[in-house]
């Protein structure tokens, strides 16, 4: 009864991996999916996360029970805390409603069928370009998806003008999905001016702000810092939606651990929105698992764990910022022709390098070097010694 299923095509982030775990050459080098590796090359578990598992394991009162459908109420609390603020009015005022999803995407998704039930505009803008999950997410949520100018090649940078058109035509109440910093795939964000001109455009003609937050603390190497574009959106009261992620800024890829808050006028309207979330949650997954949301709410209520998060993090950074100096210097060495001082400004764990796919299928081909193919590269997953063979590579499909 199967017979006449077609092979689907590999998702064209996380089928780098498949291709690349394929091939037999024992040099070679994965920059596809965003996931930090050490100075090694390894996979990278941090210490407090341990720390927080092993604290977990010897605490004998734990059992295995199923979480309420909205998950740990610790990790929700201090999750808007952690993107909000610890002072922000909204938390104050019972205005969050969070609760525990699988992850950045199914934070995304969750809120997405929500919103296809529950609010008057189905129309969502996403950037141009996008991380490639964002409109399969929507459409499969029930939203209908529309792009909005982010990107210009000429500069590889931000094409302001062209946000503030698109985003100034969009339908009264549509929905903008923004990426709250570190913008993936370009690395590409606003300064906090142009953030604000967005905001009171946004505000102007009713837009419902929703924040994608998978980087906090990966683009400065600040956690506060990295929330400043959200932060600003919750100071004027009105309402807005975060999908947050803690696969990148702790590292915990494999646990899904995400929250989704909606930021709302009242507490009253808080409480009802989060009892339909419910209704979404309970059909699709039932409740979320417990392990990962335990590690995160146990850093983040733990002063000392805390602040050594905020030092590993901040190593984290430091160490992308490197590889962009060494790859840019690298590439200024061998005279390879072009401007890539790009490499330098965009921000995060992604440089959005302006090779073309052909340029990247070369560079796999020949040199063993996996990234997606709209040039994307994870600065994250590259280190010292590669830099070398990845310079060598982009050297070579520049001069073809
Ligand atoms: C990426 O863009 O590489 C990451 O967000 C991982 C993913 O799931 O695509």
């Amino acid at each position: 009864v199967f017979s006449h299923v077609v092979r689907a095509p590999e998702d064209p982030i996380l089928g780098v991996t498949v291709a690349y775990n394929k091939d037999p050459s024992p040099v070679k080098l994965n920059l596809g999916v965003g996931a930090y590796r050490t100075e090694e090359g390894k996979p990278l578990v941090l210490n407090v996360v341990k720390k927080a598992e092993r604290l977990l394991i010897n605490d004998s009162s734990r059992v295995k029970e199923y979480l309420p459908i909205v998950g740990l109420a610790d990790f929700n609390k201090l999750s808007a805390k952690l993107i909000f603020g610890a002072d922000s009015p909204a938390i104050k005022e019972n205005r969050v409603t969070t609760v525990q999803c699988l992850s950045g995407s199914g934070s995304l998704r969750v809120a997405g069928e929500f919103l296809a039930h529950h609010y008057h505009q189905c129309v969502i803008y996403i950037p141009q370009p996008t991380w490639g999950n964002h409109p399969k997410v929507f459409t499969l949520a029930g939203l209908s998806v529309k792009t909005y100018r982010y990107y210009d090649p000429t500069t590889r940078g931000l094409n302001f003008q062209g946000l503030l058109e698109d985003l100034g035509s969009a339908p009264s109440g549509a929905i903008v999905l923004l990426h709250a910093c570190a913008h993936n795939p370009t690395g590409v964000d606003p300064t906090i001016e142009q953030w604000e001109h967005i905001r009171k455009l946004m505000r102007s003609k009713a837009l419902l702000p929703f924040f994608d937050s998978a980087y906090q603390g990966f683009a400065s190497g600040s956690l506060d810092a990295d929330a400043q574009p959200v932060r600003l959106f919750v100071a004027d009261g009105g309402e807005c939606l975060v999908a947050q992620s803690y696969a990148k800024n702790l590292g915990l890829y494999g646990e899904r651990v995400g929250a989704l808050s909606i930021v709302l006028r009242s507490a009253d309207v808080a409480s009802r929105v989060e009892s339909q979330l419910k209704t979404v949650i309970r059909p699709m997954y039932s409740s979320p698992p417990i392990h990962g949301a335990s590690i995160v709410a146990t850093i983040l209520k733990d002063r000392n764990l805390f602040q050594e998060w905020t030092v590993e993090l901040k190593a984290m950074a430091d160490r992308i910022i490197r590889m962009r100096q060494q790859l840019f210097e690298a590439l200024r060495a061998r005279g390879t022709p072009g401007d890539w001082t790009h490499i330098l400004k965009q921000i995060g764990m992604f440089t959005f390098t302006g090779l073309n796919s052909e340029q990247v299928a070369f560079m796999t081909k020949e040199y063993h070097v996996y990234m997606t193919s709209d040039g994307r590269i994870s600065m994250a997953g590259l280190n010292t010694k590669m830099v070398p063979l990845l310079a060598d590579a982009i050297h070579a499909a520049v001069m073809r």
